[in-house]
């Protein structure tokens, strides 16, 4: 039987966590529901009074948060998320306002095995749709950048899926090709989201408004990062694919800043595949390796050089929105930042490192084709 990096048995299928993400999405145990929509005008008031009150108000004592299950304790977590990003984004630091924060938000945390603030998974995932959908500023901006993520975060973990039993076949399997194309169909959702958000996000009113409500917020004497779209578990699809094995220090230490942003079913394939060769270099190694030429492992291979140009075809229309929506913000040092604190420049790096990975793999195939 084949080994999968991580038993996913144990971890809820992706069909249950969707029906858990629904369910998470319709609880309001803070009853928010009617709070959350004024959130949207005490921040155009840039109001941090009403905010900090709002918040004050909302909050369970210490004894309702640790008696709060798994379920509640991360649909609390997304309320106060949108709180704590508002007050940050007014230049107010949630836990020197509010010291009591900092147990509660730590008790949610760890109910939820999850930072103690909101994420990605809380802001999108968890994000009731409709009239109930929690936002910063209630545009239309925010809500299409939220659908953006939302679009392609769940097929993302089918591909990270996918890619897994695609590690363990050898290139003259049958079945290589045909998983190659079902993980390319799943990280298609990547690209479909980035182009709802080149459509309907103004670049403009991202790098000059929404971002900032996704700035870091001071916590248990350290910084926890906000809810922004870089915490995707892109990075392990790339870890898996081309760069488990990389030893490359700046690069590494953004994807080691995201691991404990994501639950523990993603993280565990972080570590996992930390001792392994990435599937490139083991694909690289299968060719160079071959004493005979054959049709099928070329055939292989080519397939994974598609599934490389899928993910240019993110990276590359990504990068260009980025480019565009910060050309707005170059004057202050401060606000070239993303919200995971790395600049636009970080996308240039990523974009080129994994160009080399896959120019590693044409080299290889081409010495193979020559043989
Ligand atoms: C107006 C829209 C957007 C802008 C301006 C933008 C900007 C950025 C910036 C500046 C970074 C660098 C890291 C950081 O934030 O510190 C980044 C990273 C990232 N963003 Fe976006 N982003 C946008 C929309 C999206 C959408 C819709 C998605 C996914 C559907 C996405 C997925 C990612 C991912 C996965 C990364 C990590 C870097 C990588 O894997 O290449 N972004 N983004």
């Amino acid at each position: 039987m084949k080994t999968l990096a991580f038993d996913v048995l144990k971890s809820p299928s992706l069909e249950e966590q969707l029906k858990e993400d629904h369910y998470i999405s319709e609880l309001d145990p803070l009853n928010a529901d009617d709070r959350m929509p004024l959130v949207a005008a005490y921040n155009r008031n840039k109001d941090t009074i009403a905010l900090v009150l709002q918040l004050v108000d909302m909050l369970p004592s210490v004894e309702e948060a640790a008696d709060m299950d798994y379920f509640q304790a991360c649909a609390a977590m997304r309320d106060i998320g949108i709180m704590l990003g508002s007050m940050k984004r007014h230049g107010v630091e949630p836990v020197h306002v509010i010291p009591e924060l900092e147990e509660k938000l730590n008790l949610l945390g760890n109910t939820s095995d999850l930072p103690p603030r909101d994420t990605l998974i809380h802001y999108v995932r968890w994000n009731p749709e409709g009239k109930r959908e929690r936002t910063y500023t209630g545009t239309d901006d925010e809500r299409q950048l939220i659908k953006s993520v939302k679009v392609a975060i769940h097929p993302l973990y089918k591909a990270i899926l996918s890619l897994d039993e695609l590690y363990q076949l050898s290139l003259d399997d049958p079945e290589f090709v045909p998983k190659c194309e079902e993980v390319a169909t799943y990280f298609d959702g990547m690209i479909k989201g980035v182009v709802n958000a080149k459509r309907n996000v103004s670049p403009q009113y991202f790098a000059e408004e929404l971002r900032f409500y996704f700035d870091p917020i001071k916590l248990n004497e350290r910084e926890y990062l906000g809810p922004g779209a870089v915490e995707m578990p892109v990075f392990i699809f790339d870890h898996i694919l081309w760069n488990c094995d990389l030893s490359e220090k700046a690069y590494n230490e953004f994807k080691q800043a995201y691991v404990p942003y994501n639950q523990a079913s993603v993280r565990e394939f972080y570590y996992a595949y930390r001792q392994r060769p990435s599937l490139v270099n083991k694909v690289v190694r299968e060719l160079d390796e071959s004493v005979s030429y054959s049709e099928t492992k070329m055939y292989s291979a080519k397939s994974l050089v598609k599934l490389f140009n899928l993910l240019k075809s993110f990276r590359a229309p990504h990068k260009k929105l980025a480019d565009k929506a910060y050309e707005h913000a170059s004057k202050d040092q401060y606000r070239e930042k993303g919200s995971g604190g790395y600049e636009p420049g970080v996308l240039k790096y990523i974009l080129e490192l994994n160009l080399q990975a896959l120019d590693r793999l044409k080299h290889s195939m081409q010495s193979y084709e020559n043989r």
